[in-house]
């Protein structure tokens, strides 16, 4: 598919159905146009009293990829080692699947440095719509206000033949990637979405649980559909 034109030939529907996370990126140069389409979409989500509290730094610096790298990487190989310990007396398809991913995520993590582009989005939590923040449990609403503008981003990576994943591994981090940035208070992050054109097939079928597990009718456990 033509990069430049796949934003008029891919369906909404085509793009949620196959965006899976891609992690094995080309170092090839993302032209700025494909780059603005990308970050314009993010702008269009919505956000609590559309006050829009997130921003994104776009991060193409090769001294900071390999900064950002070498975090993310201590980050992956702590996570992978105890995902693939756990993985021990798991069926063999279980492990096969999920040594697929593992992999794919060791070559990010060993080639952070080289992306074209990794996509920073920043929240301001002193100015998010918290609608929970008072309940005995652990607030998401605040999330809501950039997420969407997340995944607008991918859905418009895959809209454009770019591979990408939502990473959150840096969020462990955060003082080292705010200074790194000179992002200031009380700016906070929330995703690093590495951007690229895929090394293979890149986006493809998903597994996810079906609607009938997902969705009730009327009443939580009653079977809708
Ligand atoms: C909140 C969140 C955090 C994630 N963090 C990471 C991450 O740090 N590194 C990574 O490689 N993938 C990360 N992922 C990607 C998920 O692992 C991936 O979406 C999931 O395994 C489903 O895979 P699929 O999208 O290919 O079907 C994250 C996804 C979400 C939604």
């Amino acid at each position: 598919m033509n990069e430049a034109s796949a934003t008029t030939e891919i369906g909404v529907y085509e793009a949620m159905r196959s965006l899976r996370a891609v992690r094995r990126l080309r170092p090839d140069p993302v032209p700025d146009d494909v780059l603005y389409r990308v970050v314009e979409a993010a702008s269009w989500a919505p956000t609590g009293g559309n006050v829009q509290p997130w921003r994104v730094v776009v991060v193409r610096d090769t001294g900071k990829l390999v900064q950002l790298g070498g975090l993310y990487a201590e980050r992956w190989l702590a996570y992978s080692k105890q995902h693939r310990a756990q993985l021990e007396g798991a069926p063999e398809a279980v492990r096969a699947q999920n040594e697929k991913m593992l992999r794919a995520g060791d070559h990010l993590a060993e080639h952070f440095h080289e992306l074209p582009a990794l996509l920073v989005f920043c929240f301001d939590p002193t100015r998010m719509a918290i609608t929970d923040a008072k309940l005995e449990r652990i607030s998401v609403v605040g999330g809501a206000s950039v997420y969407p503008a997340v995944e607008n981003a991918l859905l418009a990576c895959r809209a454009e033949g770019l591979g990408c994943v939502l990473t959150t591994l840096l969020c462990e981090c955060e003082p080292r990637v705010l200074e790194l940035l000179a992002i200031p208070e009380p700016w906070a992050t929330a995703a690093a979405v590495p951007v690229g054109y895929p090394i293979g097939r890149g986006h493809g079928p998903i597994r996810r649980r079906p609607v009938e597990k997902l969705a009730f009718a009327d009443t939580w456990g009653e079977a809708w559909s």
